[in-house]
């Protein structure tokens, strides 16, 4: 339970700073690499035109450089008190090498399970480096997510690690107590990109905590951003009807390339309760959006976390309001489609510089 007025007086690295708000006994010794604590940036000349007053939450800045590691800290920490062996995922990358480090750090075993085509070379690196054992099917990532969820209803060594796992939700949702100290206040609004959909539900749950534990006296609306090609969350907000899974979710934002998201309900319900709204973004806006965030804003993020910073010309924001991007991951992940000039030019000495450069400066 949230205790208001102790809150934010906590001791410990990130996440674990609120631990009176996750669910441990005092006794348990935290799987940490020191996840959460990540740098809120008020942005420039990215902003500028847009008429708001604009935050990225650079969750890149986590120990593998995404926010899976939040949820994975808690998850592996309550895995490590049940005795856990072996801990499994499906991914499309980012939580793969989350649950490889936190696995080798707590002394566990990992399989991760990833569409074999489509996965990061970042991520997979990753994985790999930290002892993961690897396993690529055929199919994209609702179907690696199927299997996984069979491997473990049968083989009771596997312990689930993907976002049904409460724990993560509960690391995950620490996010929303950062940006409330940070800013000192509720943002009108958070916009984030919608995968799997652990996330927007867990940011809303530690807003609603927040609000409950009379700390903060409003929340923020949730906004959920979807590629054009993988976007069945966004139809059914629109269409008010239940989720239809995609059978072939196409994006160049591999990390939310997803057809059956696993927590529909809990995200629509995180829309719906908090006035928020679901749109969808192309592929080209959101490499658009990587590209001005990296080059006005030295803000480095994969595609799928562009998204939401592509998403904000659409979303019909009122002119001033404070709103909140959740940057999710780190751009060094994939930077195989780094936008612009990729071309090195040959510099035989210093002159030849100069000379190139001419008076371009
Ligand atoms: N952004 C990034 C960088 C992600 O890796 C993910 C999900 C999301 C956003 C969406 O978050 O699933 O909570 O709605 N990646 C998962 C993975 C699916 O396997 O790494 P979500």
């Amino acid at each position: 339970m949230v205790d208001g007025p102790t809150l934010f007086g906590g001791s410990g690295p990130g996440i674990w700073r609120f631990r009176q708000a996750l669910p441990f006994a005092p006794s348990v010794e935290p799987v940490s690499l020191g996840e959460g604590g990540t740098p809120l940036v008020r942005t420039g000349r990215f902003a500028s035109g847009l008429g708001l007053d604009l935050y990225a939450k650079n969750d890149g800045q986590n120990p593998t450089g995404s926010f899976k590691d939040r949820g994975m800290s808690a998850a592996v920490t309550r895995a490590k008190t049940l005795g856990a062996k072996a801990l499994i995922c499906a991914s499309t990358g980012n939580t793969a090498a989350s649950l490889a480090a936190y696995a080798a750090k707590a002394g566990m075993d990992a399989v991760v399970v990833v569409p074999k085509a489509g996965v990061a070379s970042g991520k997979l690196g990753q994985a790999f480096s930290y002892g993961a054992r690897v396993f690529g099917i055929e199919g994209n990532f609702d179907q690696a997510l199927e299997t996984v969820l069979q491997l473990v209803r049968e083989d009771e060594r596997f312990y689930l690690m993907n976002s049904v796992n409460p724990f993560r939700i509960e690391g995950q949702k620490i996010t929303a107590f950062e940006i409330f100290e940070q800013l000192h206040r509720v943002p009108e609004y958070i916009v984030l990109p919608v995968g799997n959909a652990g996330n927007i539900s867990a940011i809303w749950k530690g807003f609603k905590e927040l609000r409950k534990s009379g700390v903060a006296d409003s929340v923020p609306r949730m906004m959920g951003v979807q590629a054009a090609g993988a976007a069945p969350l966004v139809a059914a907000v629109s269409s008010g009807n239940p989720l239809e899974p995609l059978k072939e979710p196409r994006t160049v934002a591999s990390a939310i390339r997803i057809g059956n998201p696993v927590s529909w309900k809990k995200a629509l319900n995180a829309i719906g309760e908090s006035g928020g709204g679901a749109v969808v973004v192309s592929d080209e806006e959101i490499m658009e959006a990587r590209n001005s965030l990296a080059r006005e804003e030295g803000l480095l993020v994969e595609a799928a976390s562009a998204a939401p910073f592509a998403a904000l010309t659409k979303l019909g924001l009122p002119q001033g309001v404070t709103v909140v991007c959740i940057a999710t991951g780190n751009g060094l992940k994939d930077l195989s489609d780094h936008g612009g000039e990729q071309r090195i030019e040959t510099a035989v000495d210093s002159h030849s510089i100069a000379k190139s450069i001419g008076g371009r400066l």
